[in-house]
């Protein structure tokens, strides 16, 4: 299967974020296009999880004495230069020759955080080593093997990753009708399940690679997940407060609020509707990260003031890797960190913490 994607490598122009997606469906393969670009069934969740950012205000703030803004924060005690990291997703081949490893080196070059997934196109070990001294984070699709979890998470360990986040929302994939369409299948091999299994992907459509991972869960495979790394664990796919409890109780060091960017549950609510209660019943015993819908510095900012404690851009990233490679990736994170830096300084905060105590008006 030959398959052709940029090579591109420069900063890009950007006036806002949402019209990166059409820059890239104008020059980017068909299928893979629309496999980042969709949402499931009718996309009512996709579209309502950037929409529900207008239900609440920031209440504009003066004479506080503030000439600009600090965007310094940290997790798990890692400095980061911005509270907007990178939300793991699959195949970054698709949209650049170089991949995660470009994603990896761009990310890290914005003072930010880089989390592999499994499904990557690059091995763990070297995203890890594309950008050496960069905190990164390795996105776990456990296995039914738990021997493959274990070598995998082994391998992810010996790359210097400093935290699992284990995706629990993708049991099986979404109904999504763009690689219906298309007949999508993954044209590139994802070198962290070739290197355990004999299939490394290729030629299969999204649902059939879901359905050789795990499909029953339960709170014990976070201990699991947890003895076999010696690393801090973050529940990903978290959308009730119930199910963030239950990640807690069972031993998570951080709880990751989204609903994959609309790509799951068609008729779920927007992740930000959901992230006010989720982070009260957290009640800051460990971190909450963010996604879903993110597209504005002012989106960070109302995440941040309910509850969060970083944000991540899932499809933004990959948009920016497409454009520009490593530095088009930079230039993504460095457009939103202009907006957020602004809505900060006219809202009248100086850094994150004060941020997270804003208030934001119900409409
Ligand atoms: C093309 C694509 C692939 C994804 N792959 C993964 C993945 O491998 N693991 C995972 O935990 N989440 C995956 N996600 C979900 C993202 O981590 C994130 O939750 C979502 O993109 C956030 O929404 P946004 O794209 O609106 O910012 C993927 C998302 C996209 C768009």
């Amino acid at each position: 299967m030959a398959y052709y994607t940029s090579n591109e490598e420069h900063p890009i122009d950007i006036v806002n974020i949402a019209s990166l997606e059409e820059r890239v469906r104008a020059r980017m393969d068909r299928g893979a296009f629309g496999y980042i670009r969709e949402g499931a069934e009718d996309e009512w969740t996709m579209r309502e999880n950037t929409r529900a950012f207008n239900d609440r205000t920031i209440v504009p703030r003066v004479l506080r004495g503030i000439s600009h803004a600090d965007l310094s924060t940290s997790i798990f005690g890692i400095d980061l230069k911005t509270p907007i990291i990178e939300a793991p997703s699959a195949a970054h081949g698709l949209a650049h020759v170089k991949g995660e490893v470009d994603t990896a080196i761009g990310t890290a070059k914005a003072g930010s955080l880089f989390s592999m997934s499994t499904y990557g196109s690059t091995p763990v070990e070297a995203a890890a080593a594309a950008a050496p001294g960069a905190p990164q984070f390795f996105q776990l699709y456990m296995s039914k093997d738990d021997a493959f979890n274990e070598f995998l998470i082994k391998k992810a360990v010996a790359a210097g990753v400093r935290a699992i986040v284990m995706t629990v929302d993708s049991t099986l994939g979404g109904y999504r009708e763009d690689d219906v369409v298309t007949k999508f299948q993954f044209p590139l091999p994802m070198p962290n399940l070739a290197a355990y299994s004999e299939s490394d992907g290729v030629g299969k459509g999204i649902s059939e690679i879901y359905a050789a991972a795990k499909q029953d869960f339960v709170p014990a495979d976070v201990a699991k997940v947890k003895e076999m790394s010696g690393l801090p664990v973050i529940v990903k796919g978290i959308q009730s407060p119930e199910d963030a409890l239950a990640s807690i109780q069972a031993g998570a060091d951080g709880v990751w609020v989204s609903n994959h960017g609309g790509r799951q549950l068609d008729g779920g609510p927007a992740s930000f509707t959901v992230l006010p209660s989720i982070a009260a019943a957290v009640d800051h015993r460990v971190p909450v990260i963010f996604d879903s819908g993110v597209r504005r510095g002012e989106h960070v900012f109302k995440a941040l003031a309910s509850g969060a404690d970083l944000v991540a851009i899932g499809r933004p990233v990959i948009w920016g890797l497409n454009l520009g490679g490593a530095e088009g990736v930079t230039s993504v994170f460095e457009h939103l960190a202009m907006e957020l830096s602004i809505t900060m300084q006219l809202a009248g905060t100086k850094t994150i913490d004060e941020v997270k105590r804003t208030s934001l008006l119900s409409r």
